[in-house]
């Protein structure tokens, strides 16, 4: 009886403190509810994102986690917590010459997001250095792995849903990297890969990097009609019983999950607030604050 009123009440403190984050979400992007859930889940040390734009996937980071988004263009809308770090830079200039791993504050790479360039070659290379920096528990995500068609498929950009040919990252890991776990979670609006099971010293990508690229090109959106999702992705159904069977079973970090969420949202509370005041023109703590929640830029 006790223990199902604690469950219960628990049920509705998460509802409360994760509408701050579950509003923010449009209602055709569900899959910010899952990163979420996998954020929540995996509790990472060190977080990685390549595309940041206006944040809110970066702003899903829990407090004490050290994340680190990589935009060459950012447009920071949404509350970082203290620890996030926004690297203005492509991708590839990033992990060229920044100190990832200092910026990261030398916590292990424990989960990563891979959403900059919607382009087949950019998301092999970000794949590449992020292995570089991963240890074997890193879970790497992948967004708009499922296209909806061949337009929004295509290498050049033709729809407002653009997913470019990311995907077809999927089905080259699958055959040069069969030690991986590679799935494809089924949740719109593009679906998103989720590949586990990293060996940071494995080079096979590097050393066929052009042969690698050069069969992408043969690879078409009709082979995806043809042999299908679950064939060519090993895609799977986006509930959270099945994404959780993805993950590593254990957070990496063992504070409440309440406690984390609690202090993501009053933070964000506090951010907004704050924002309020610097936008009336005020000066002091709140709008310092503010400057500070979304000028994270280094
Ligand atoms: C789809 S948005 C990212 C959205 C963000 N991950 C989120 O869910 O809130 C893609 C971003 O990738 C950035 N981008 C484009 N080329 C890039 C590159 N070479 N390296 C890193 N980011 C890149 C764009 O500036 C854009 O802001």
């Amino acid at each position: 009886m006790f223990v199902g009123a604690k469950a219960e009440h628990r049920g509705l403190v998460d509802r409360a403190i994760g509408h701050v984050y579950r509003s923010y979400v449009p209602a055709d992007a569900p899959y910010y509810v899952t990163l979420d859930r996998i954020h929540q889940h995996v509790r990472p040390r060190g977080y990685l994102e390549v595309g940041v734009y206006r944040g809110l996937a970066l702003a899903l980071a829990l407090p004490g986690t050290r994340a680190v988004g990589i935009d060459p263009d950012p447009h920071v809308a949404f509350p970082l917590t203290r620890r996030a770090r926004v690297v203005q830079d492509s991708s590839d200039d990033a992990f060229a010459v920044r100190d990832l791993w200092r910026l990261l504050g030398r916590k292990p790479l424990d989960l990563a997001f891979i959403d900059g360039r919607h382009l087949f070659e950019f998301a092999l290379r970000d794949f590449m250095n992020i292995e570089r920096l991963a240890h074997p528990g890193t879970v790497v995500l992948l967004h708009d792995c499922l296209p909806h068609d061949e337009r929004s498929a295509s290498r050049a950009r033709e729809t407002q849903l653009w997913s470019g040919d990311v995907w077809k990252l999927i089905p080259t890991l699958r055959k040069w990297r069969p030690e991986l776990q590679v799935h494809v979670i089924d949740v719109a609006p593009a679906g998103l890969g989720i590949i586990s099971g990293l060996v940071p010293g494995n080079r096979v990508l590097e050393r066929h990097y052009d042969e690698i690229v050069r069969n992408a090109a043969d690879i078409h959106y009709q082979l995806l009609v043809d042999e299908g999702p679950v064939k060519v992705l090993n895609s799977v159904p986006g509930d959270w019983g099945t994404v959780k069977g993805l993950l590593p079973e254990r957070p990496f970090r063992q504070v409440p999950i309440t406690v984390l969420t609690a202090w993501r949202a009053a933070w964000a509370w506090l951010v907004h607030l704050a924002g309020r005041r610097a936008e009336r023109g005020a000066s002091g703590i709140g709008a310092t604050i503010f400057r500070r929640a979304y000028n994270g830029s280094t």
